[in-house]
């Protein structure tokens, strides 16, 4: 495992535009393969989204640090991430920032999420089963807040939720998805920015699916 985990960040992260060394050490430290199902363990570290049931996916390890990177996170900071999902990038935001929270639509992902995170000791990162269009107002303001499920316009309640000098970056469109990253200066204007083209699953907007 750690040298397919070697073999991932020379090749998928060093060898294109991974730079930042605090996102490497943090991809280097997190076992991916524990977010993973474990028939797809051997899988964890090739370079591709993965199936983790209930018809979602932890997104490929490139995207996760590429993401991580431009939020450019200080180690005192406070992050929103929308869509738990496996808790890989929650647990990567945790190496890299004070407190994470995170939300999560489908509750059995969250609590399945919220014990592996528990187990690895991560205890600045904080999980809830919520509807991710509304944010979590109760912690807000966050310095940065990072989606990793696409709305078809980025919510109104997130930028409300971002600090004065917050980041935010999504995928965002429905047919067409690009990853948008929106800047809210110290005097409140926001400035957003279009980059990459991405596959992202959609942003589900309403009814909460209950665990078990
Ligand atoms: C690509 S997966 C996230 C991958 C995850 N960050 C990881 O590291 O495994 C997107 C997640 O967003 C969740 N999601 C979709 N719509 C949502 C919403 N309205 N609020 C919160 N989560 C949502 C999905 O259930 C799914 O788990």
């Amino acid at each position: 495992m750690e040298d397919r985990k070697r073999h991932m960040i020379e090749r998928h992260l060093k060898g294109r535009d991974i730079t930042d060394a605090r996102v490497l050490a943090a991809m280097a430290k997190v076992p991916r393969e524990r977010f993973v199902p474990e028939h797809l363990r051997d899988e964890a570290y090739g370079d591709y989204p993965l199936p983790i049931g209930l018809g979602q996916t932890i997104s490929q390890p490139y995207i996760v640090a590429y993401m991580s990177q431009a939020l450019a996170l200080r180690p005192d900071e406070k992050v929103l991430e929308i869509g738990t999902g496996s808790g890989y990038q929650a647990a990567i935001l945790g190496e890299l920032a004070g407190e994470v929270y995170s939300v999560e639509l489908v509750c059995e992902l969250q609590q399945r999420a919220a014990g592996l995170l528990a187990e690895l000791k991560y205890t600045n990162i904080h999980t809830r089963c919520a509807d991710g269009y509304a944010g979590w107002a109760g912690h807000a303001p966050f310095d940065a807040i990072l989606l990793t499920a696409a709305p078809p316009e980025i919510p109104q309640a997130l930028i409300d939720q971002l600090a004065p000098g917050g980041r935010l970056l999504a995928p965002v469109g429905v047919a067409l998805q690009r990853l948008v990253m929106l800047r809210k200066d110290p005097d409140g204007t926001i400035r957003t920015e279009i980059t990459h083209d991405v596959r992202f699953v959609p942003m589900v907007r309403g009814a909460l699916v209950p665990g078990q």
